[in-house]
């Protein structure tokens, strides 16, 4: 986590910037999602398995007395002034893009949102595969959801912020980023269909492992580009596919059934990614099942399973995180790791005996330096709550 934010200090923050009372001031928090096992199968209406983080997005907001939005983060320098009332067009390429889009996707549905005064306080690392994109979007729809009684629920307000990202921000992202951070519940992952959008939460009982996350600390380059490259090899494969099964995406083929139609894909990349894309859904199924019955080990080297072939088949992986996990698998007390997000840089999530924690931190660390120049962070996390207001006395 890289920040510690208190409610009481931004409070005061809000008041030195903006002005007014405490009691002017709303206060909500949306987290970031770890995704355990489930990666480049959403666009795909497949399965995924997420959860929600501790740590998030904070956004402080009280009405403005004129019809104005200015929005400041305590992360970023940088302060934007729009209209909301009248039609809002991108700011360059910056994070203020996540909340306007939210605002612009309320005005498409006719919602047309007053004027105010906001202050983000975020404390998940950025470009880090852990969403802090979809944190801020939710966080912005869910206030003013709230605060302006547009009466959209939860799953709306998903599929409003997805809206956000892939029109007004322009990534093409799948629903998993939004939905596990609206729809998360603490020591709960999400089983999530994403073609029906059917969910079930499944309790997460570690009993003596930790979820460590390890940050590469790589920027992430090429991430938005090859991710639309993805999607289009996976709808390539859907198209080649069709002489053998009239699907709609790939999640609708069973391993069984792939294996007969593979030859029809010709290109040999095409039908990696569509390997890919089918076994991991598999493996979804078979995590899900083995954490029921608290089988960590399973779990674990289901994840590895799912790390190699996002690296080998997807190819979304990178020498940073490849490293990660391989020095995650040479350390004592690790069931599993593998890449989360959508990769080429961002982090790994293992899965670490708690009393190991520290050896697998320095061990981890020491080698990764060694192999790669960088330092990585690391953070031992628990699943917390999805998007939410929090009440300033309790
Ligand atoms: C990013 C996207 C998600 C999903 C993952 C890969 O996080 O926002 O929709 O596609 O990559 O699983």
């Amino acid at each position: 986590m890289e920040n510690n934010w208190d409610i009481k200090s931004l409070t005061e923050d809000f008041i030195n910037h903006y002005g007014g009372s405490k009691d002017d001031i709303s206060v909500f928090f949306a987290p970031g999602r770890v995704n355990l096992i489930g990666e480049h199968t959403d666009y795909n209406g497949g399965f995924v398995f997420p959860c929600s983080l501790h740590f998030g997005t904070y956004l402080l907001l009280s009405k403005a007395h004129y019809s104005k939005m200015t929005l400041k983060s305590k992360n970023i320098a940088m302060t934007a002034q729009v209209c909301p009332a009248k039609t809002i067009t991108p700011v360059g390429n910056t994070w203020i893009n996540y909340p306007l889009g939210v605002v612009s996707e309320f005005q498409r549905k006719g919602l047309t949102v007053s004027g105010y005064n906001m202050l983000f306080a975020g404390n998940i690392p950025n470009s880090a595969g852990l969403s802090s994109s979809a944190s801020i979007e939710m966080v912005t729809a869910f206030a003013l959801n709230s605060l302006e009684n547009f009466g959209l629920d939860n799953l709306e307000l998903v599929k409003l912020c997805q809206r956000a990202e892939n029109d007004f921000v322009g990534m093409k992202c799948g629903i998993m980023d939004q939905f596990a951070v609206a729809m998360g519940k603490k020591d709960h992952a999400i089983f999530l269909n994403c073609d029906t959008l059917a969910y079930e939460l499944v309790p997460v009982v570690l009993s003596d492992y930790s979820l460590v996350i390890t940050n590469t600390n790589k920027q992430r380059r090429l991430a938005d580009s090859k991710y639309n490259e993805r999607r289009a090899e996976c709808e390539k494969a859907v198209s080649d596919l069709q002489p053998y099964k009239n699907i709609r995406n790939l999640s609708e083929m069973n391993p069984y059934e792939f294996s007969q139609a593979a030859y029809k894909i010709e290109d040999s990349t095409v039908r990696k990614r569509a390997m890919h894309v089918i076994m991991e859904n598999h493996r979804v199924l078979k995590a899900v099942d083995v954490l029921k019955k608290n089988d960590l080990i399973k779990f674990g080297e289901l994840m590895y399973a799912s790390h190699r072939s996002l690296r080998v088949g997807y190819e979304v992986s990178c020498f940073e995180l490849d490293t990660l996990v391989d020095e995650a698998s040479k350390t004592d007390g690790v069931a599993g790791s593998r890449m989360t997000g959508a990769g080429f840089g961002g982090c790994t999530v293992s899965l670490v005996k708690t009393g190991r924690v520290e050896n697998f931190v320095s061990e981890v660390g020491k080698n990764y330096k060694l192999k790669t120049g960088l330092d990585a962070s690391f953070f031992t996390v628990q699943v917390g709550d999805g998007v939410r207001k929090i009440e300033r006395n309790k």
